[in-house]
């Protein structure tokens, strides 16, 4: 059993989230009890440090290949988590997700091109396009009472564009917490398809959909020839919190694609992998599910948690309702702040450093974003800072 009740202390370890520079940087102070970084308080299951340090103890860190027993776990996980036959032959590697997305851009765009994303989202999306000098499409989700859904006629119309060369579906979709169902997945597949448009999957908070959700992985419900067009980006970084010592592994259907993605990673040489990320991906997809269990669990006590504070003592704060992912999505719009005055009230009178809504759009204002993957211990700190400065306000 994993403790996740402890709170550990991540000040020597580097941590981006942590870091009072970054923190400084990106809020104007470093004192903040922070919630804006994706990933988890919590240690990565002890059978993955036990991998780690028995093939650090091996002492020699040549360069290595990648075995065939790592694409067997990734499929082996995918088969059993989430019903999807992988064919192994499809599998490739990135460095991680972005990586992966910032050369399929290139891959499959020109310059000038439309690359269609859905916000509020992820937004590094956003930043890859744009860095490629790519032109960012807007397709935004609608909220929909408690949640949010897809705008698919709007989604028609921008695909329908001949420039519009690549969509990047976020599934379950970051910030807003939804997990995507079959039928919404194969509509977007039927307009891409339609449109001639690439579809890159972002499934890297795949392992996270909380009771009565189910993540469907889109090139498993999609047709075959759909799935042609897509290429899906895995990631077993925020399953079991490896970020930093994990690759990614990279489904491309397409033999075409396949081609032209190790032509990209032989020509940057980005094709070798490290020693650390093979031993903690495969440790992890073979010998993490019990972990993941105990984890999805936690985060659901959390999220009870957090809702049954907000109803009872911060009902001007509105949870939209969470079906996956670690993160949750507060709608501060009953305080009457706008998108720069909400974020230096949360800094200032809060003293917690979420990441802003407008980050992910301009649709995102008024609302800001929360790392739940913490001890409740953290949780409650966090929200209770909240309701002081809440308090202030009236
Ligand atoms: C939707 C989404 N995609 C990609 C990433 C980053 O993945 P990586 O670190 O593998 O580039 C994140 C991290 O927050 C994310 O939420």
């Amino acid at each position: 059993m994993t403790d996740f009740d402890v709170l550990h202390d991540r000040s020597t370890s580097h941590s981006e989230k942590w870091d009072k520079t970054g923190l400084a940087r990106n809020f104007g102070r470093d004192d903040l009890l922070p919630f804006q970084v994706a990933d988890m308080e919590f240690r990565a299951p002890q059978v993955v440090t036990e991998h780690l340090v028995q093939r650090a103890n091996a002492g020699i860190y040549g360069y290595e290949v990648r075995p065939p027993s790592l694409t067997d776990a990734v499929s082996s996980w995918y088969q059993a988590r989430h019903g999807w036959t992988i064919d192994k032959d499809q599998i490739r590697f990135s460095r991680g997700v972005m990586n992966a997305i910032a050369m399929l851009i290139d891959m499959h765009s020109e310059e000038g091109d439309g690359v269609i994303i859905q916000p509020p989202v992820f937004f590094e999306f956003r930043l890859a396009i744009r860095a490629a000098n790519r032109e960012v499409v807007r397709n935004p989700l609608i909220r929909d009472g408690p949640t949010y859904r897809m705008d698919l006629e709007d989604l028609e119309a921008k695909a329908s564009d001949p420039k519009s060369k690549i969509l990047i579906l976020c599934n379950p979709h970051n910030p807003i917490g939804r997990v995507w169902e079959q039928d919404e997945l194969q509509r977007v597949g039927e307009i891409c398809q339609r449109h001639g448009v690439l579809v890159i999957a972002d499934e890297i908070h795949g392992d996270f959909a909380y009771p009565d959700f189910h993540y469907y992985p889109y090139a498993s419900v999609v047709d075959e020839q759909v799935a042609q067009m897509s290429v899906t980006c895995l990631s077993p970084a925020k399953t079991f919190n490896i970020a930093s010592v994990t690759e990614s592994p990279i489904v491309i259907p397409n033999p075409e694609h396949r081609e032209l993605f190790e032509q990209f990673t032989f020509r940057f040489f980005i094709d070798k992998p490290t020693a650390f990320s093979t031993v903690a991906m495969e440790a992890a997809y073979r010998y993490g599910a019990p972990w993941l269990d105990e984890l999805l669990q936690y985060l659901q006590g959390n999220i009870v948690f957090l809702q049954g504070f907000l109803e009872d003592r911060i009902p001007e704060v509105e949870l939209v309702a969470p079906q996956g992912t670690f993160l949750v999505w507060l709608d501060f719009r009953k305080l009457g702040l706008d998108a720069k005055e909400l974020e230096a009230f949360l800094v200032n009178e809060a003293r917690i450093a979420l990441s802003s809504g407008y980050w992910f759009g301009r649709q995102g204002a008024g609302y800001a974003r929360m790392t739940i993957g913490c001890p409740r211990s953290m949780l409650e700190d966090g929200l209770k800072r909240l309701e002081r400065a809440v308090q202030t306000l009236s």
